[in-house]
């Protein structure tokens, strides 16, 4: 298929589409044409196939297993798990060991692991692959969260590209079969960029892929992300598939940012949050289809349901259907009516109090479009990243930074 621009997809797609379906194509992306046939290859990490190339960002507390099965059941794609602390599993942390598990449905099995300190990365990655837990391994080098940063670990390990090699080698080394990918940031900021270090280090050190989130430390989640040094990261690491992270709020974003970079397959984050069909969306246009017209409220109730039933049943009713509450800001922003019910939804206890609050929305309200570029997950502003005492000074030390460098609460 030739590709054509949204506009004229719509009027030539043999799929019918409902008359407002362009309502949803952002002003950025009226005239980006689903990919046409051949266009794009499935992205190979080491022997996983993954197509549409596609991964659902590592998130903190969100892609446990029931947020990961509510997506892959819209769409396809690599689901990556929450982050899990090397330190923690090896201890054999009776919590640790319940986020970093799998549903015998979920295949392949993609773990995020954390670690600042060679010897118990290689010890949790042995005992991982060791005990079949796992298909994919990627590794947290982007974590901007001061207490950690201050203390040499997330996004400071990579401005240690010597520290950076030794973790990397001992995932890679204990890892056998099972591919190894690596995730960071631009950088400190904008003075100190450590991305294509970073890069490189991966390649050199075995790694299947590399994904960049193209904001530095310092940017945290604010302002756009830097799509073009996507494009500079996939110059520099040639031999191994390269990873775009920032900004997919929409199905087109993807393939933008694809044709605009050149990687070889996106990563998406805070766009999915109270929106798990974006993964039906981005199966579509990868497949040379219009995305669909995103669900009605009544839809999304019966989504937030499933999944907040999901969570009951993984985390118990209590822990699981409270750790939901979060969600139901997502799903909800931008709705009419979405203040009241919203203040209704952050206090429920049961899957029972989440059926009666949302009995009392209008069902046919369509999706807001306005919601589509809407934040979710993080607040605005920008941070002064805090390093130790002349970190920068010795930039080629490879000394492990230490516990305290290990937030198992924080994220990327
Ligand atoms: C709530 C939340 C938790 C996150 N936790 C992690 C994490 O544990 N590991 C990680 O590598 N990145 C984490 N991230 C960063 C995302 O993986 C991603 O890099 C970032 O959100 C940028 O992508 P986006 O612009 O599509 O949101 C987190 C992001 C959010 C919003």
């Amino acid at each position: 298929m030739t590709p054509q621009p949204m506009q004229a997809a719509v009027a030539t797609e043999a799929v019918p589409l409902e008359p407002d379906s362009l309502a949803y194509v952002s002003a950025q992306n009226r005239d980006v044409p689903p990919a046409g046939a051949g266009e794009f290859a499935p992205l190979a990490i080491g022997p996983l196939p993954v197509w549409p190339p596609v991964v659902l960002a590592p998130m903190a507390g969100i892609t446990n297993y029931p947020f990961r099965a509510l997506c892959r059941d819209f769409g396809a794609g690599l689901y990556v798990s929450e982050m899990i602390t090397a330190r923690a599993l090896v201890e054999r942390n009776a919590k640790t060991l319940k986020l970093s598990g799998f549903n015998p449905d979920e295949k392949p099995r993609s773990l995020q692991l954390y670690g600042t300190d060679p010897h118990y990365v290689g010890e949790a990655v042995a005992w991982l692959v060791g005990e079949n837990r796992v298909d994919h391994l990627d590794m947290n080098f982007g974590c901007p969260v001061r207490k950690v940063t201050r203390k040499g670990g997330g996004a400071a390990i990579p401005a240690r590209p010597r520290l950076l090699a030794s973790i990397v080698r001992a995932a890679v080394q204990n890892a056998g079969d099972v591919p190894v990918s690596i995730k960071f940031r631009l950088g400190i900021d904008d003075d100190i960029p450590t991305f294509l270090d970073a890069g490189r280090v991966g390649q050199e050190e075995g790694c299947a892929a590399v994904a960049l989130h193209a904001r530095s430390a310092a940017q945290l989640y604010d302002g756009e992300a830097d799509w073009d040094a996507i494009g500079e990261l996939k110059q520099a690491v040639t031999r191994i598939p390269v990873l775009g992270n920032g900004d997919i709020w929409e199905a087109g974003d993807a393939l933008r940012m694809m044709r605009h970079t050149g990687c070889d397959g996106v990563v998406v984050g805070r766009g999915c949050l109270g929106r798990p069909w974006l993964f039906r969306d981005l199966a579509d246009v990868f497949d040379g289809r219009m995305p669909q017209v995103p669900p009605r409220f009544g839809e999304i109730a019966d989504i937030m349901l499933r999944h907040a039933g999901l969570l009951a049943d993984w985390f118990g009713e209590r822990h699981g259907v409270r750790s939901f509450r979060k969600q139901a800001t997502w799903y909800t922003k931008g709705f009419p009516g979405g203040p009241e019910l919203r203040s209704r939804l952050t206090q429920v206890n049961s899957l029972g109090d989440l059926e009666a609050a949302l009995a009392t929305a209008d069902r046919d309200l369509p999706f807001p479009p306005e919601a589509m570029r809407m934040k979710r997950g993080k607040k605005a502003g920008r941070q002064r990243v805090a390093l130790p005492e002349g970190y920068l000074e010795d930039r080629w030390s490879d000394a492990p930074p230490g516990p305290e460098a290990e937030d198992p609460s924080s994220g990327g």
